[in-house]
């Protein structure tokens, strides 16, 4: 099966094309450091052609959730070294993804001089889970000023370098699901007159800049991008132009020689999300990767129609550490159970056995 080839990721020679999505999982309980219930997750997940590891801050103001890592200090980017070691025992490779939530968070999460910032001052719709408050409604956050935004992109250039140095083998910019980036995209929380607004061309500048610092830093074979077009905030906005942003993105892309473009999709899928997909395969001719409900047969699918180069499972690698393997051998899945997701230590999250395993 193709699923199971061999593939170039830029420097590196991935083992299969099963990509392990990145998984937030608010383990990191002191200090927003990574710690060796995380290091042993990974090192369990290693058989994965490519780990990206979850959503991981590049900024105290990007802290907005509970418990999740972060990656702008010394203490961090040593921590780290134990995951990188031992993904790299164990012959995996391994990417970090940097998310910067902005106006996804409540200052109740930020730690001291953390600011909520956002391309805009319009809150994020919902409810979020805070340390000392219960869940919150999503404050309104404060509209990012040049400075602010010179500040951040700069915050993801120190992050590409920090990894480096934790010896992580490449970054993902989280650009979907709602997080800084993804604000600047979207119409409904990019409100900005100035050049990070109004024109598609102006809402990718803030994401392009971030691109351009992280590859100048480690490489642009180093870099990947993750989208989740129609996701979201999304939803509400004219059709067209949403197409047109994301396949300018891609085409515009395809200049940095990246190591790869993300394409993620979660919850309802509107049709007109999977002809984007394809369209942007046509247009973007580098390495893609797609996620969002595939199975071990509809990721063949979509290799051997040649939609994608690589598949990415998230909810299935959180119960099944030997994913690959159960592929492999037709061994039945564990069951997806939420009731672990975001909780605290090794249950539910590294006690998880080999198929087989006593
Ligand atoms: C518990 C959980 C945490 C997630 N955390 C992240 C994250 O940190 N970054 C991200 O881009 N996506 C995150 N996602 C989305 C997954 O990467 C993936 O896109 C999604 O689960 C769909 O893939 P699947 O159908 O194979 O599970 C998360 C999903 C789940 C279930």
């Amino acid at each position: 099966m193709r699923l199971f080839e061999h593939f170039h990721l830029g420097p590196y020679e991935l083992k299969n094309r099963i990509i392990m999505a990145p998984l937030t999982r608010r383990r990191a309980i002191d200090a927003n450091t990574p710690n060796e219930i995380m290091a042993k997750y990974y090192s369990q997940r290693s058989s994965a052609g490519l780990i990206i590891a979850e959503g991981t801050s590049p900024s105290p103001n990007g802290l907005g959730y509970t418990h999740i890592p972060g990656l702008f200090n010394k203490d961090q980017m040593n921590a780290w070294k134990k995951t990188t070691k031992a993904v790299h025992e164990n012959d995996g490779r391994i990417f970090l993804q940097v998310m910067h939530t902005g106006r996804v968070g409540h200052p109740n999460n930020l730690p001291e001089g953390g600011r909520l910032i956002a391309p805009s001052a319009v809150p994020q719709k919902g409810e979020v889970s805070t340390y000392d408050l219960g869940k919150q409604p999503y404050p309104v956050p404060e509209e990012m000023t040049l400075a602010d935004i010179a500040a951040t992109i700069e915050e993801f250039k120190t992050c590409a370098l920090l990894s480096d140095e934790a010896g992580f083998d490449g970054i993902e910019i989280h650009s979907a699901h709602g997080y800084i980036p993804n604000q600047f995209l979207n119409a409904s929380s990019n409100l900005r007159t100035d050049q990070y607004g109004g024109s598609s061309e102006n809402r990718l500048r803030f994401l392009l800049e971030i691109v351009e610092v992280c590859c100048r830093a480690i490489g642009s074979e180093r870099v990947g991008v993750r989208i989740s077009p129609y996701s979201y905030a999304e939803t509400d906005e004219d059709h067209t132009e949403i197409e047109y942003r994301y396949l300018k993105l891609s085409e515009i892309l395809n200049s940095y020689e990246l190591a790869y473009l993300h394409l993620s999709h979660m919850g309802d899928a509107l049709p007109e999300k999977f002809d984007l997909w394809k369209k942007i395969r046509e247009v973007y001719h580098d390495t893609l990767i797609l996620c969002g409900d595939f199975t071990k047969e509809s990721a063949e699918e979509k290799l051997i129609a040649g939609e994608a180069d690589l598949i990415a499972f998230g909810r299935d690698f959180i119960a099944n550490p030997d994913l690959v393997e159960r592929f492999e051998n037709n061994w039945p899945l564990n069951q997806r159970d939420r009731t672990h997701w975001y909780t605290h230590g090794s249950e539910g999250y590294s006690d998880f056995k080999k198929f087989n395993q006593d």
